[in-house]
């Protein structure tokens, strides 16, 4: 893995294999251009094949966590966080808490169930939080997204890229960087490097871990192959362009 530095003790373009609150305690404050995560819901999840998540059956990290992300985050930026709607109170209190002020909720229309009681549950949501006063975006997005199936290959509650890519389009610039401090496989760091910004995510189970940096790897052998592809530059993401790097093969990959 190719790691830049920009600042003092901040790696870019990298996945860290460590615990979030003590990695971030040795970052800078105001280093990061957008943090887009998904925390742990606190549900003890397990899936189907007993795939589990760490941190997700208690709360003791839930207010640490969220005091260094506003730290590190720069002034007058944004942070998407998903959460789980069951622990809201909890999530809330860390957010406001550490001094995140929320201004827009974001809902994930599913295509698909993820259970069925007394409704089927068929969303996934997010706080969109600010530090500071954000400028508003240019084209804001509707806060109703669509999130296709991810498949879950490479993590039991792995996010579709393709429903990030937007989210980070909106809320920050080419070359700008993209924080994930809960990176598990590292959907959102494939999401900022297909989209051409810098990416540093965060992720402290060793299996998840490895997912992350390996599909890093890989992510970035596609978009070298594209590049020297002849219809570069528009051959990466770019859905006009047939047989472009689309952000759900990126799921998969
Ligand atoms: C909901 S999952 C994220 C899944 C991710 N969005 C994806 O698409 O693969 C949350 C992840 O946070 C990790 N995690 C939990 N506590 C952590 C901590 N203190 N530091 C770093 N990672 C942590 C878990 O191991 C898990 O992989």
């Amino acid at each position: 893995m190719n790691t830049n530095t920009i600042q003092q003790q901040l790696p870019v373009n990298t996945i860290l294999h460590d615990n979030c609150i003590e990695a971030m305690r040795q970052m800078p404050a105001n280093s990061v251009d957008f943090i887009l995560t998904d925390p742990p819901y606190l549900v003890n999840y397990r899936d189907r094949d007993g795939r589990t998540i760490q941190n997700d059956a208690k709360a003791d990290w839930l207010k640490p966590a969220m005091r260094e992300a506003y730290r590190v985050l720069k002034q007058d930026r944004v942070a998407v966080m998903f959460y789980g709607w069951t622990k809201v109170d909890m999530f809330f209190d860390a957010w406001k808490d550490a001094g995140f002020q929320p201004i827009g909720h974001l809902v994930f229309r599913k295509s698909y169930s993820s259970k069925s009681r007394f409704f089927r549950y068929q969303h996934e949501q997010a706080f969109l939080l600010a530090k500071g006063r954000p400028p508003l975006p240019k084209h804001p997005l509707g806060d109703v997204l669509d999130m296709p199936y991810s498949g879950n290959k490479l993590h039991p509650t792995q996010k579709p890229v393709a429903a990030l890519v937007p989210l980070v389009r909106s809320f920050t610039l080419p070359g700008e960087l993209v924080f994930d401090p809960f990176a598990g496989s590292g959907s959102s760091c494939a999401a900022a490097m297909l989209t051409g910004r810098k990416y540093l995510g965060i992720e402290m189970d060793d299996a998840y871990f490895e997912q992350a940096a390996s599909r890093m790897s890989r992510v970035k052998e596609r978009i070298a192959a594209k590049r020297s592809s002849p219809s570069f530059p528009r051959s990466i993401h770019d859905p006009s362009v047939p047989g472009s790097l689309k952000a759900d093969h990126c799921s998969a990959m």
